[in-house]
């Protein structure tokens, strides 16, 4: 069964395949057609890019799509095993992804971490039930640890302005402040699809806000692999230094993981990891980059976010044309 659920399944050339369609359908110079396909969207979380870009992705390949929020439109799903039920879940997960399994022929899912026991969350266990029970492809739409539509977007992105061989092209991946700790699945899935594609990426954040280790070093190696470089730092010059892309984006401490009234604290010292034009005069002309929603003003400035280094929307559009290619891969035939 194939699914998507994190690029790193994926190879750079498929992966480089899927964006190629992506940029020729965005270009009008392919078509492609799903009808008659169903796609089952459920969200356990808000969005506005990923549910609307799918949505229309699924319609204008000719297809069918249901969206589905938990908070409102389904039962309380219970998501342990074993248990009694009888408390707030009213629908097992496995019963309810066997069920949209019948009637999808793939089904997207967003379930971000619960953001209590990062050890629980690491294992992605609303993904993974789906991926066990649907029986059909699964979409990851975001989960605890991956955002893989958004990184083919963004690498997308990066090759409409650079070219198609990534290789070597310097990076820079920042942490950046937030009044919240914020999942860390964009982090991980652009450190590990721009480490795929061999490019020179700096991977910029203070002490106290590494990745998860198994994803650093999952990294390292498709970067080795890919014959990039990954360099960790938390200084601030060494990371921006003559960079081309400024990949922006906050996310929680692991150290401080299910306390976020202690991580405050710590971060009232981290008011200058913001993206501002001092800090991008420092690159080589580097696009600004950030998966949106973000807080301008906290972690970037108004004067880059609104400059013509800014790639911002075309990501977020880039998101509606990434999809259609990995819808195709997946559902076509
Ligand atoms: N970037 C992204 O996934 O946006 P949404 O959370 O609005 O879907």
């Amino acid at each position: 069964m194939k699914h998507f659920i994190t690029t790193s399944d994926y190879t750079a050339e498929e992966l480089g395949r899927m964006i190629d369609l992506a940029i020729d359908l965005k270009r009008k110079k392919k078509k492609r057609n799903l009808s008659g396909k169903n796609l089952v969207l459920l969200f356990f979380n808000p969005s506005l890019r990923t549910r609307t870009s799918f949505e229309l992705a699924m319609q204008q390949l000719g297809g069918n799509v249901v969206t589905l929020n938990t908070g409102g439109d389904t039962w309380k799903l219970e998501t342990e095993n074993g248990v009694i039920m009888d408390g707030a879940g009213a629908e097992h997960i496995k019963d309810a992804a066997k069920v949209l399994g019948r009637y999808g022929d793939a089904v997207g899912i967003r379930a971000f971490a619960a953001g209590e026991d990062w050890e629980k969350d690491k294992k992605d266990p609303i993904i993974a039930a789906f991926a066990r029970h649907s029986g059909v492809p699964v979409i990851n739409m975001e989960s605890s640890l991956y955002h893989p539509n958004q990184a083919l977007a963004d690498i997308m992105t990066i090759r409409e302005k650079y070219g198609s061989d990534l290789k070597g092209i310097p990076i820079t991946i920042t942490w950046a402040n937030h009044p919240k700790p914020l999942p860390m699945a964009v982090p991980n899935s652009i450190l590990l699809a721009s480490a795929s594609f061999g490019m020179d990426v700096r991977f910029l954040r203070p002490s106290g806000y590494d990745l998860d280790s198994t994803i650093l070093e999952r990294a390292q190696s498709l970067s080795q692999n890919a014959g990039g470089k990954l360099t960790v730092t938390d200084n601030i010059e060494e990371g921006y230094k003559d960079s081309r892309v400024v990949y922006a984006k906050s996310w929680g401490s692991l150290e401080f993981y299910g306390r976020p009234d202690e991580e405050k604290k710590h971060k009232k010292k981290l008011g200058n990891w913001i993206v501002n034009s001092e800090k991008m005069d420092l690159t080589g002309n580097a696009i600004f980059m950030h998966c949106l929603p973000v807080r301008r003003g906290v972690v970037v400035s108004d004067s880059v976010i609104d400059s013509a280094s800014s790639a911002v929307y075309d990501e977020a559009e880039n998101r509606l044309h990434a999809q259609k290619a990995v819808l195709y891969n997946l559902l076509a035939n």
